[in-house]
């Protein structure tokens, strides 16, 4: 195949930023901290095949027929309250609510409506892999925002802005970020408002994570502060119900969702049915904030669990943030380490752990001296015990230096 025939976005030679993240191992003791997958054990599998099941009852052959684009008013009218009491969003209606299939073709097209080859964008330093993944298919121009304990660091964003006016779509993960694992801060939230007013940019706010709160309290979201209806609130049903239900959902102005509309119908036509009339059924039947709290309980041992051997077993001069919520701790090492070789030459064969190390989170792929821990799939003991191994490794690498 003559790979000059596929368009330039494709780049058949280059690798997508989502192979290989994981790497492969077998060992019988292996502790693996990469993934970002909710804990299987805590899906509520009974409740929502039940879900299925009555979805199916209400509506019975024409639940299997084609739908509409926008999906069931319902279920949008479910979260446009959520939205309200629990992001604290004012005066959402249905028809602020579009449905999407996972958080992921939220971004998707998003970006899909907004960038033009080489338009210019902020992402935070680190970001979110996958959204990375999506954004390199438009071909944009990225500026990176350091990524500070409180969120991105907004005193560099507005320098970026002020060096480049032209830049029209800020992408941020505000709470408990993938991977960074830190939330923005309450002023951080009203200043990323006024740059984008005083700027003119689209904001587009991932929170997969929000619900997911361990300790400490819950900020409102940055669409609370928008008052050009610049901020695009996005979430989705992976992290609090099941990643295969594929159902994510986003709170924008009208104005913006029909246009994400035009791209999603020329994308897959529609919302599952089925699917979304089972989320709506289990959301009517079942308290989604009572599942949701009983998974805080388990989640907060396996992140304390996290953050005491942090403590406990990284050397001097290796930094971990410290989170309140979501799956992911971001551990800084020496410059002089470099955490893809570190993964691959130590850290599997030797020490039977895995990590996700940090260049892939970066939009040019050049820092190489951080890495992506996840505490929601182990076990406290396999936290410890990994914690221990990976300490064990960095004292090592740093005495190699
Ligand atoms: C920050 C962030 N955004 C979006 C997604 C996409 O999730 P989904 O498409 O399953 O909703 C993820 C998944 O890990 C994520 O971490």
């Amino acid at each position: 195949m003559d790979n000059k025939l596929f368009a330039t976005r494709v780049q058949p030679e280059v690798p997508s930023r989502l192979a290989g993240l994981f790497p492969v191992m077998n060992y019988e003791d292996a502790i693996k901290f990469t993934a970002g997958a909710p804990a299987e054990s805590l899906f509520p599998a009974k409740a929502m095949q039940q879900a299925y099941l009555d979805a199916m009852a209400a509506e019975g052959n024409h639940t299997f027929q084609y739908h509409t684009v926008d999906g069931p008013v319902e279920l949008r009218e479910r979260l446009a309250q959520r939205a309200m009491d629990k992001m604290q969003i004012e005066n959402v209606t249905a028809e602020n609510v579009m449905l999407t299939a996972g958080g992921q073709q939220g971004i998707d097209l998003v970006a899909k409506a907004l960038l033009n080859k080489g338009d210019a964008m902020v992402v935070e330093a680190p970001t979110y892999v996958g959204a990375l993944s999506s954004f390199d298919m438009y071909e944009p121009t990225y500026y990176e925002v350091e990524l500070e304990n409180d969120g991105l660091n907004t005193d560099q964003l507005e320098a970026t802005l002020k060096q480049h006016p032209e830049i029209k779509f800020l992408y941020t993960v505000s709470d408990f970020h993938n991977p960074g694992g830190v939330t923005m801060s309450l002023e951080k939230r009203q200043k990323v408002v006024e740059l984008a007013n005083k700027y003119n940019f689209i904001v587009l706010e991932d929170t997969p994570y929000r619900d997911l709160r361990y300790t400490g309290k819950s900020l409102p979201s940055i669409k609370h502060f928008d008052t050009e209806g610049r901020v695009i609130f996005l979430s989705s049903f992976s992290k609090v119900l099941m990643p295969t239900l594929r159902t994510g959902w986003l709170v924008a102005d009208k104005t913006i969702i029909q246009q994400l509309y035009k791209l999603k119908e020329a994308a897959d036509l529609e919302v599952p049915n089925i699917t979304a009339q089972a989320i709506n059924h289990f959301l009517a039947n079942n308290s989604l904030d009572d599942h949701i709290t009983n998974l805080n309980k388990e989640y907060l041992v396996r992140m304390q669990a996290m953050i005491d051997a942090c403590q406990k077993y990284l050397p001097e001069g290796v930094s971990a943030t410290k989170p309140e919520g979501g799956f992911f701790t971001w551990v800084t090492v020496n410059d002089a380490i470099n955490t893809t070789d570190l993964l691959y030459n130590e850290a599997t064969p030797k020490q039977h752990i895995a990590y996700v190390p940090s260049k892939n989170f970066y939009a040019y792929k050049d820092h190489t001296n951080g890495m992506r821990l996840n505490f929601t799939g182990l076990t406290p003991a396999e936290i410890d015990d990994g914690m221990k191994r990976l300490g064990t490794l960095l004292a090592h690498a740093g005495q190699l230096i």
